[in-house]
């Protein structure tokens, strides 16, 4: 039989134990939820495209040399070029400031009152793709086509008709206006996108961008590489 004072003894032992395995498993539990040592973030950027991100100040504000103010003069020149292609009504067409594309030479709004619904196809009934077909159909007011004819979609409109050179400009090198996530991507969707390309094939009777789309890629290229300088007006 056990004194008072064994009990007692082995009371507070056990209250001793209970009190060591509860400071250990916290002292676990702590080690699992203590955040990892934060590697020193690097740039996952290469450094050419850094160049060209978006958004970016200038990192030193010294004087700029007769040089580089040439280069910058040489970039704004290009761009007032390819800006005639970007306003012509080939591409304004589909790039309007309302929701309804605009159609022929005097970019009026387009008939059968067709929208372009949340994401460029076309609303209900009137989609796009109804009478636009994978290629230009033959004769005078036919619709042209392409096999992924739409407009951009209602998040992000790409607007290009009233905008002057400087808007355009200052619109391309915004991100949050445009589908492409830095200025390299927007040479590759002015080279190869076959709706951009389709411009200089349009539907019977409709005339073509006034230079030729070799001459339009060089200019937005000469226009990015040399610093993509925003016009003046
Ligand atoms: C009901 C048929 C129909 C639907 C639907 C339709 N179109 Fe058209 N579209 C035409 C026709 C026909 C023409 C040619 C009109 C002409 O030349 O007089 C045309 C011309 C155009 C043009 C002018 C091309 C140019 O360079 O001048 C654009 C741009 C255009 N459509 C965009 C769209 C877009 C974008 C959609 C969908 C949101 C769409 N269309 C839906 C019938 C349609
Ligand atoms: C049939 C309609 C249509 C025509 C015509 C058209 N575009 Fe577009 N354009 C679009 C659509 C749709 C997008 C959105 C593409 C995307 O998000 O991938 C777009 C996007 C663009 C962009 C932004 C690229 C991006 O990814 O954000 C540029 C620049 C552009 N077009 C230039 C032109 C030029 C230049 C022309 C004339 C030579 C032209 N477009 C003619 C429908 C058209």
């Amino acid at each position: 039989m056990k004194s008072g004072r064994q009990v007692h003894v082995q009371g507070i032992k056990r209250s001793l134990l209970l009190l060591i395995a509860l400071i250990f498993f916290i002292s676990v539990a702590y080690q699992q939820i203590k955040p990892e040592p934060q590697a020193p973030s690097s740039p996952s950027v290469p450094q050419k495209e850094m160049a060209y991100a978006f958004d970016s100040k200038p990192s030193n504000p010294k004087p700029k040399t007769k040089a580089e103010l040439q280069r910058e003069k040489e970039s704004r020149e290009a761009f007032m070029v390819a800006y005639t292609v970007f306003m012509h009504p080939r591409c304004m067409n589909c790039h309007p400031n309302g929701d309804t594309p605009l159609q022929g030479e005097d970019s009026h709004l387009h008939t059968q009152g067709v929208t372009r619904g949340p994401d460029g196809k076309g609303l209900y009934a009137l989609k796009c793709k109804n009478c636009h077909q994978d290629n230009n159909i033959a004769g005078l007011n036919m619709p042209p086509g392409q096999p992924n004819w739409q407009m951009p979609p209602a998040h992000l409109k790409m607007i290009f008709q009233d905008k002057s050179p400087r808007q355009l400009a200052l619109h391309f090198k915004e991100s949050k206006f445009t589908g492409f996530k830095n200025l390299e991507q927007m040479i590759e969707h002015v080279e190869k996108e076959p709706l951009v390309l389709s411009c200089w094939h349009p539907a019977q009777g409709l005339t073509t961008p006034p230079i030729s789309h070799d001459e339009f890629v060089a200019k937005v290229k000469e226009w990015i590489e040399k610093g993509a300088a925003i016009p003046v007006n």
